[in-house]
């Protein structure tokens, strides 16, 4: 596979929109796929407003062994080209489908995580979100008002934070270029933000090992591995 050079001084507005994928070569398991996590979890039971209500600490005990093996993960050369690039281009921003934090781990700042992270907990009765300690277990942690905290991430049949979906709309719609990496384009409303930067006339690259659903509306597609690929397009040795 050839992969040609981009040229990151070209564009103004510079956004990478990022799936599981993107932390697989990390060893983050993706959700579909082989060895996806939807083929060994009923996400109903486990990841769901329903599955809370009825066994919290079940929902809590899965979301603590996600956090526990994702500790043992590191970011790869793909993380670290973005954060570098953040670092002496002034507008580049991450729109990201990850829980996982591996981009902020990375050294990236600016980056909009729409299904929340797995490193923030949640007060459900009182709304109020903070930063948790990596060590501490979600099932020892009560809020002050009595209520166990939850993951402040997104579960099937959650509404998406409105504040987030704003901020990666306006970036979205400003960018010139639009850079997809590990996402099977399968969920929404995340699934519309390439025709989005389609529209708003940015350049987009796609690269996944396998065609997307959204794969059509890209002007490059690279059906290779984030760490593999990354650094080639940006010249990074
Ligand atoms: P998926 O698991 O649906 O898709 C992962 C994509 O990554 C697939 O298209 C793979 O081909 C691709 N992939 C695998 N290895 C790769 C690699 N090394 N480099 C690049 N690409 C690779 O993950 P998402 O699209 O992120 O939502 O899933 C979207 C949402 O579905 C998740 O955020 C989650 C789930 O329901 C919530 O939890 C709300």
């Amino acid at each position: 596979m050839v992969v040609e050079q981009i040229n990151p001084d070209s564009y103004k507005r510079i956004v990478f929109f990022t799936g599981a994928g993107m932390s697989a070569e990390s060893g983050v398991p993706t959700y579909r796929g082989k060895g996806g996590i939807l083929d060994k979890y009923n996400w109903q039971e486990v990841a769901s407003q329903e599955a809370w209500e009825k066994h919290p600490k079940k929902v809590l005990k899965f979301h603590e062994k996600r956090r526990t093996e994702g500790l043992k993960c590191k970011p790869h050369s793909g993380h670290k080209v973005i954060a570098d690039l953040e670092k002496f281009h002034p507008n580049v921003w991450i729109v990201t489908q990850n829980i996982d934090g591996m981009h902020q781990q990375a050294g990236s700042k600016k980056v909009v995580e729409l299904h929340g992270s797995v490193w923030r907990v949640r007060c459900p009765k009182e709304g109020r979100v903070w930063e948790d300690s990596k060590k501490t277990k979600y099932s020892r942690q009560k809020c002050k008002c009595g209520s166990w905290l939850r993951p402040d991430i997104v579960w099937f049949s959650d509404y998406l934070d409105t504040k987030v979906t704003d901020k990666a709309d306006e970036v979205i719609s400003r960018a010139d270029l639009f850079i997809s990496i590990g996402t099977s384009g399968l969920v929404w409303p995340a699934a519309g933000y390439p025709a989005r930067a389609k529209s708003a006339g940015a350049f987009l690259v796609e690269i996944n090992p396998e065609p997307s659903e959204q794969s059509n509306y890209y002007d490059k597609v690279y059906p290779g591995k984030a760490g593999e690929v990354m650094p080639q397009l940006f010249g990074v040795k």
